[in-house]
């Protein structure tokens, strides 16, 4: 089965042709991260346009480079939420009339789903069941997967996410949106023994966590170095070592603790955060110690792309799941509400 996959639930516009006997066979990804940059963040509507603009010319150069043919494509998968309403829209529009027009199936997809799969995209997949570290702009959850569908929440962020976290960081620091990599390149130069940050909701039992502090520790770090236009390379480069090295150790933390409480050995982590190289290798290193492995997709899989959305809908259309005619978009989509297929 030929699955075209459609992301659009927030900046990137990303199309994908998964194939069930072949693997992945092209994905072409948009990022509007230059439309948002000067904001500091995502404006919704912005969004909703430019995927608009730019969705059917991306579908153009997706058949180009898989050398397929419009007449070819078995199925539409879809962004169906959690994410920005406008955005979703301009997906799940175009992908229901896509699959109209050519008469296949069309299937609305959990976005957060399809982050917890990419990892499979890889050559060594993981099986199930495992533990799944959730990380992105808008999520931090540890869920049990015992299959697909299968997800039981183990813990959460209770305020801030992680990804969310950076993006904050980022911008007291003074570095450009999204926060993730230019903090995590300013870090390899930082000196991780000249600030302390709090590793936070380590010491209370539990899965959650809570980065908010963390937010306000950087802030007040900033300010005692002398605000943020008076930091010196070297300065901003230590903030940021210590700012990633807690938020990597506090995700260690609780990761082990859910293995060790679930009696699972794998553990797949999962969304934007994910594709960070302190988060891997550290995570490698703590479970190497119990002999756990841990599971992660190449960068570009790990931040939103339609690679992701065109599996995860390829293994639901193929348990036979289809767009019913009053399919809704979810904004708001837990992803514990997804039944087991
Ligand atoms: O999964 P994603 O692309 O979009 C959402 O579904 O939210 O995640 C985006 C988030 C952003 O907050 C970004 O700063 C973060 O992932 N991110 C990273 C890295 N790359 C992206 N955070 C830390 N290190 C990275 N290398
Ligand atoms: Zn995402």
């Amino acid at each position: 089965m030929l699955v075209l996959g459609i992301e659009t639930s927030c900046d990137e516009t990303g199309l994908a042709l998964y194939d069930s006997e072949r693997g992945l066979l092209a994905d072409e990804l948009y990022s509007q991260q230059e439309i948002h940059r000067e904001y500091g963040g995502v404006v919704p509507e912005l969004a909703s346009r430019d995927h608009v603009r730019k969705a059917l010319p991306l579908l153009q150069q997706l058949l180009a480079s898989a050398g397929c043919r419009q007449a070819d494509i078995d199925a539409v998968a879809y962004t169906a939420g959690p994410g920005l309403l406008g955005a979703l829209m301009a997906g799940a529009t175009l992908a229901r009339a896509l699959a109209f027009g050519w008469g296949v199936p069309a299937l609305g997809v959990h976005h957060m789903e399809g982050h917890l799969l990419a990892p499979m995209l890889e050559k060594d997949p993981p099986e199930f069941p495992f533990v799944a570290l959730l990380v992105s702009g808008g999520h931090t959850q540890l869920v049990r997967v015992d299959g697909l569908g299968a997800y039981r929440l183990l813990g959460e962020s209770l305020d801030d996410a992680a990804g969310e976290a950076f993006d904050k960081a980022a911008r007291m620091l003074g570095l450009p949106y999204p926060g993730g990599p230019p903090i995590a390149r300013l870090a390899e130069q930082g000196d991780g023994s000249r600030f302390a940050f709090p590793r936070p909701m380590v010491n209370r039992p539990g899965l959650d966590f809570s980065f908010s502090g963390l937010k306000t520790h950087t802030l007040s770090t900033v300010q005692a170095a002398g605000g943020a236009e008076n930091l010196s390379a070297q300065d901003r480069a230590d903030i940021a070592e210590a700012f990633q090295s807690a938020v990597v150790d506090t995700l260690v933390i609780k990761c082990r603790r859910a293995l060790r409480q679930e009696l699972l050995t794998r553990l797949v982590i999962a969304g934007g955060v994910s594709a960070n190289a302190c988060l891997r290798q550290r995570l490698q290193a703590a479970l190497a110690e119990t002999g756990d492995r841990v599971y992660y997709a190449e960068p570009r899989y790990c931040t939103d792309n339609g690679a992701m959305i065109a599996y995860a809908g390829c293994r639901r259309l193929l348990a036979g799941q289809r767009d019913q005619a009053e399919t809704p978009l979810r904004p708001r989509w837990p992803l514990q509400e997804l039944a087991p297929v």
